[in-house]
């Protein structure tokens, strides 16, 4: 191994891990902000998300501008070929999500992903053009505009685009990023050129340039986002299918639509909890693991103890065997939302939970099929989520994804933005592991037009009328168990919420029946409590990376405080007497 290559592996090894338990522990205090906070994994997003503030504009309007510069800036997740979904509350009350979820082309099958020995084939179904969904990222983008926007769509492309042309300065950690990811990027000319300097390698300090980037956000500003549906973009991308043998065609973007959707209403202590219904899988799930964790005394074990460690892994197991079973895109198959969340069957639930001991072989189900376990350990999946306050209180909440780091690595020739691999997200067989492996059935199964199912959960919780936290996560299915952990944390173990994203988090899936834990997560004792309690634990990377705004109200008005997880690269900028304030 030469040295460059050895620092590529520890590089590597710190992305995947994240830091060292010490070194969170030893996390940044909050962003304080009066008049507006924006929470992303990228300074340049925030920044540009907290200038549309300062200018007058509303949450809404930055969260389109932080959406596009994520695009440019945050290559990995952030995007124009994905998809993902919106929470949002504004002032006034009023409560709206906006499901921008990739959708199925009109020739996909059931049998899309079986290979030629009969069984699923993931390069069909993360690397390959038949991977891709119909992007819905900028038309997601586009309904929030139009229903809640007050700045013009151009002015709020218009620094994204300025970000592509100009080139930006690469911070430490997308430049080692791109170095890392150097297998995935470099099976595709276009990325290799772009982002691998053909083998010459940004460093930290170079600037990156994106000119067919910035000709295309130009284009969408220009002409507006139906431009990239049907215009010269799509035209693109079509192109790009039919080079690839993709099933994606004219009609299939043409048709693609957002989706104004209810959000989910629950609640926790004296706490609303507002989240994303199907087909995330991740609010349902968040509201069944939160309404059994009322019955225990959470804030009264402590954080981190067995007994908490106990009680959460017992839960989210109970909440992923149901997304297993019942979970799908409801336009398409019946899901039984009220029934998941009524409180008689959340009792029996949460009744069936031993106070002592692991519940081994949850219910009946596919149980654990060959190559989970293999795919299981494959969690590096990508995604990102920021968080937005405005000063009159409008708040959004949004995750947004490639699904796997930088999705089929496939770029739009010409156009310089990569496609995803969401058709991954549906179950290629019933009880088939998908990339983070998840177990998944047939309500998941792959359908013409429909949303694959997703573990993304953008939330917003309110005390009585006041907004109280907005937060999500990148991480698979491990987006939920983040989420879960740091609303407990703020709210049981009283945590402000920086600590309670810097905490040390566990994750259970239900399949494999193994509770992990993060490296260093964890005491000897604890962990040695939790074995005898029969629980099998496994080392899992740096779980997630929460953007989030936790809202105080004090007798001088809302206080703002931004925090971002120490575990990848998140920035709050806040706004304070009309001044940008950050770390
Ligand atoms: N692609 C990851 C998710 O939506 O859960």
């Amino acid at each position: 191994m030469n040295k460059r290559s050895r620092i590529g592996a520890c590089l590597g090894l710190l992305l995947t891990l994240g830091p060292p338990l010490a070194a969170r522990a030893a996390s940044p205090a909050a962003v304080v902000g009066t008049e507006g906070m924006v929470v992303s994994e990228s300074s340049k997003a925030s920044r540009i998300g907290a200038e549309v503030l300062l200018a007058g504009g509303n949450a809404v309007d930055a969260a389109v501008a932080v959406h596009f510069a994520l695009a440019v800036t945050y290559p990995q997740a952030g995007n124009l070929g994905g998809g993902g979904f919106m929470v949002l509350r504004t002032a006034d009350g009023s409560i709206e999500a906006i499901d921008f979820r990739e959708t199925a082309p009109a020739t996909a099958t059931r049998d899309l992903f079986i290979g030629a020995g009969g069984n699923p084939d993931p390069v069909l179904s993360r690397t390959s053009h038949l991977a891709v969904g119909v992007p819905g990222s900028v038309a997601g983008m586009a309904l929030a505009h139009e229903r809640h926007g007050t700045r013009t769509w151009r002015e709020l492309v218009e620094p994204a685009t300025r970000l592509a042309e100009s080139g930006f300065i690469l911070d430490r950690y997308i430049a080692n990023h791109l170095y890392v990811y150097q297998g995935r990027l470099g099976q595709n000319p276009e990325a290799s050129r772009i982002f691998l300097r053909d083998g010459d390698f940004y460093q930290q300090g170079d600037s990156l340039h994106q000119p067919e980037l910035g000709e295309t956000l130009r284009r969408i500003a220009r002409f507006g986002p139906t431009e990239f549906y049907t215009g010269e973009t799509a035209d693109s991308l079509i192109a790009e299918m039919v080079r690839g043998g993709g099933i994606m065609t004219s009609e299939d973007l043409r048709g693609y639509r957002a989706k104004i959707r209810e959000p989910l209403v629950g609640s926790y202590h004296d706490l609303t909890v507002l989240t994303m219904p199907p087909p995330s899988s991740g609010g349902i799930a968040l509201l069944q693991m939160l309404h059994c964790l009322e019955a225990f005394p959470v804030g009264r074990l402590g954080a981190g103890s067995s007994q908490n460690c106990h009680f959460l892994a017992e839960v989210m197991k109970r909440a992923f065997a149901d997304r297993a079973e019942f979970l799908g895109d409801a336009d398409f198959t019946p899901v039984p939302v009220e029934g998941l969340l009524e409180k008689s069957y959340l009792d029996s639930l949460c009744a069936s939970i031993d106070p002592n001991w692991a519940t081994p072989n949850l219910h009946a189900g596919p149980g654990m099929p060959r190559g989970a376990q293999e795919f299981y350990s494959a969690t590096g999946g990508q995604t990102t989520h920021f968080s937005i306050v405005d000063a009159e209180g409008n708040a959004v909440a949004v995750t947004t994804t490639l699904n796997t780091n930088y999705g089929t690595g496939i770029m739009v020739r010409g156009a310089g933005f990569f496609l995803n691999n969401e058709m991954d997200d549906f179950a290629a067989a019933p009880g088939s592991p998908n990339y983070y492996g998840l177990i998944q059935g047939e309500a998941n199964e792959v359908r013409a037009f429909a949303r694959p199912l997703s573990s993304m959960t953008p939330t917003i919780v309110l005390r009585g009328d006041e907004l109280a936290l907005i937060l999500g996560s990148p991480g698979g299915p491990k987006i939920i168990t983040s989420v879960l952990q740091t609303l407990v944390n703020v709210v049981d173990h009283e945590m402000d919420i920086q600590a309670a994203i810097s905490a040390p988090r566990i994750h259970h899936q239900w399949v494999p029946d193994t509770l992990r834990i993060e490296p260093g997560g964890m005491t000897v004792d604890v962990y040695q409590a939790l074995e005898r309690r029969g629980h099998a634990l496994g080392r899992s990377s740096a779980m997630g990376s929460v953007q989030g705004i936790q809202i105080v109200q004090t007798p001088k008005g809302r206080m703002l405080l931004g925090a971002s997880d120490p575990r990848r690269n998140g920035h709050p900028v806040g706004i304070v007497r009309g001044r940008l304030v950050t770390r």
